[in-house]
């Protein structure tokens, strides 16, 4: 053999040990690779007795060829030994016979809806098919909309109905008018200055009150916002829509009781509430035996209100109303504390899914 011949030898040798390596995925076959290629009567065990056969004046360089590649596919050897051997390698997973056709399929497991999610979700499509259009609006709130432009001035003691987590920044005149928004209802005012009216929006969202946590208040809970706009718009439009609501969510057979209340944003104020669907008004523990059950508040938009974002009040009305995500759920699945909407128990969770 010529040292040309020998050289091309060894190439082959290289290329078909490496191609038949990377088809290999069972401990056994990478054995019997090892056999036909290292060992005692193995290609390159071959190519390097080949040496001898060489003139002389080749056989150095040959020998350190040979041995070159037989240190090159030891070490690949060990790499693939030590991978296969591995239950985290693919190839081992994937390889032929390791692939168990009875084996149970593994769950995906799905998640669902938390329960003010769905509770929201349910609200919105009521006054969706009414006609209102669902949107959201900031968290982070200036003073000037959460309260100034809804009728409450500054150091007004309405502001007291609203416990407010204050935003520490300083803007540039000094003042710091950043709070979590205390309800949704400035998204009355962002939405009528963005457009001019008609206006039937819905408005879900997060609102904050600095206060302590009890089985009915939280800190941080959600507000659905309703507000339409129009001319001629009468509390007629406000009964009619709220007491549909009423019966959609709560049944049929619902009555809506609307009384005086005060909100400095609405003129006249109403508290909305619906007759117990417990005990159909008799009195019992879910409606603290009074027989009705107040579900929100809302009332006619309020001319200063009105005419504070440029809409004429000589022309137009509107009707409005805030209500309570969890207290909607509460009623509705029987939930007596809020305070497990918010506490990650999966127990009470799964329960909704
Ligand atoms: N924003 C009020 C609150 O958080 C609820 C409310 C009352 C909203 C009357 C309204 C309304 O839009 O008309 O207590």
């Amino acid at each position: 053999m010529d040292k040309k011949s020998y050289i091309e030898i060894r190439a082959q040798i290289e290329q078909k040990a490496l191609s038949t390596l990377s088809q290999i995925g069972t401990l056994d076959e990478l054995e019997s690779w090892r056999i036909d290629t290292l060992g005692r009567n193995g290609t390159v065990t071959g190519l390097l007795r080949g040496i001898s056969d060489l003139p002389v004046d080749g056989r150095k360089e040959a020998g350190s060829q040979a041995n070159s590649l037989k240190d090159v596919l030891t070490k690949k050897y060990e790499a693939y030994k030590a991978d296969i051997g591995s239950s985290a390698s693919i190839r081992t997973r994937n390889g032929p016979s390791f692939l168990d056709v009875t084996l149970p399929g593994r769950n995906i497991a799905l998640g669902s809806l938390h329960p003010t999610t769905a509770a929201v979700r349910e609200i919105c499509r009521v006054f969706e098919s009414m006609g209102f259009q669902t949107i959201e609006g900031p968290e982070v709130e200036l003073d000037t909309y959460n309260f100034q432009k809804l009728n409450i001035p500054k150091e007004h003691p309405a502001r007291d109905m609203w416990n407010s987590l204050w935003i520490d920044r300083e803007l540039a005149d000094g003042s710091r008018p950043l709070l979590l928004r205390t309800h949704t209802s400035p998204m009355q005012i962002r939405t009528m200055e963005s457009q001019p009216p008609p206006v039937r929006v819905v408005v879900p969202g997060k609102t904050y009150r600095y206060e302590a946590t009890d089985a009915t208040h939280e800190w941080q809970f959600c507000q659905i916002e309703g507000l339409a706009v129009d001319k001629d718009i009468t509390f007629a439009n406000l009964k009619a829509t709220l007491e549909e609501f009423a019966k959609r969510i709560f049944g049929d057979k619902r009555k809506a009781r609307f009384r005086c209340d005060f909100f400095p944003f609405v003129e006249p104020g109403a508290e909305v509430s619906i007759d117990c669907f417990k005990c159909e008004g008799n009195g019992c523990p879910v409606c603290g035996n009074t027989g009705w059950i107040e579900i929100m508040g809302a009332g006619m938009v309020h001319p200063k209100v009105l005419a504070g974002v440029g809409y004429d009040p000589e022309i137009y009305s509107g009707f409005a109303w805030g209500m309570g995500a969890e207290r909607i759920a509460m009623l509705k699945h029987g939930i007596d504390d809020i305070r497990h909407f918010y506490s990650n128990d999966m127990k009470f969770l799964k329960q909704f899914s």
